[in-house]
């Protein structure tokens, strides 16, 4: 039996689900704004970190949405940008999270969503996609008012589901986060979510690389 620590956005839910609503809103700038909007959330999140001068994620959030209507010109009223904001907390599931996590529970692992989101933001987000019901807790960065990959959070993590960290996993689509883990002695499998994103060149590696979370259940070791 592991620990899963499942990361959120990027992994189990897909920040691209407001591309469509931003269609609607700007026409063909939509992929280029989701992906700015989702770039510059998580720079702010590491420079808050970094400064220490924690907000929650939610803000980081609405400052760069802000960012990427300044940056990109596309003039989005007060009142597109709380509609987005709403859109945010109802992002989907990737098709993946529902059947990996049941093979997960299945093979007795313990579940957790470990997130740089609130623990209320989060558990709202996990219900709406119809995935909450899998993890025994959400555990979220707030607690220690940083961010990933903070050493810090990994810790916090470990504490909360009091877990030794040689039976841990961080399941993660986001790189950082991976570097993150291992740098925190756990193990980590990247979710490659986009083939033509390489992992960074750094000392720390993931255990695992997958295409999706499919393959997972049968890749994690036995114990
Ligand atoms: C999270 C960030 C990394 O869910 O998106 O923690």
């Amino acid at each position: 039996m592991l620990t899963l620590a499942f990361d959120v956005y990027g992994t189990l839910i897909d920040t691209r689900g407001v591309v469509s609503q931003l269609q609607t809103m700007i026409g063909p700038q939509a992929e280029a704004f989701s992906r700015c909007w989702r770039d510059k959330q998580l720079e702010y999140s590491f420079r808050r970190g970094l400064m220490q001068d924690y907000q929650p994620f939610s803000h980081c959030t609405r400052d760069a949405l802000q960012y990427t209507d300044n940056l990109l010109g596309t003039g989005l009223t007060q009142a597109q940008q709380a509609q987005l904001m709403q859109a945010y907390t109802r992002l989907p599931a990737f098709a993946d999270a529902d059947p990996s996590l049941t093979a997960l529970q299945t093979a007795g692992h313990r579940l957790y969503a470990f997130s740089n989101g609130q623990e209320a933001a989060v558990t709202e987000l996990l219900q709406q996609a119809g995935i909450h019901g899998y993890f025994e807790a959400v555990i979220s960065v707030d607690a220690v008012r940083s961010f990933k990959p903070c050493p810090a959070v990994y810790q916090h993590f470990l504490h909360s589901a009091r877990s030794h960290r040689q039976h841990t996993w961080l399941i993660s689509g986001n790189p950082f986060d991976i570097t993150g883990a291992r740098h925190a002695g756990w193990h980590a499998a990247w979710i490659q979510r986009d083939p033509a994103q390489p992992f960074d060149p750094w000392e720390q590696q993931p255990d695992l690389i997958l295409p999706g979370l499919e393959a997972l259940a049968d890749n994690l070791p036995a114990t």
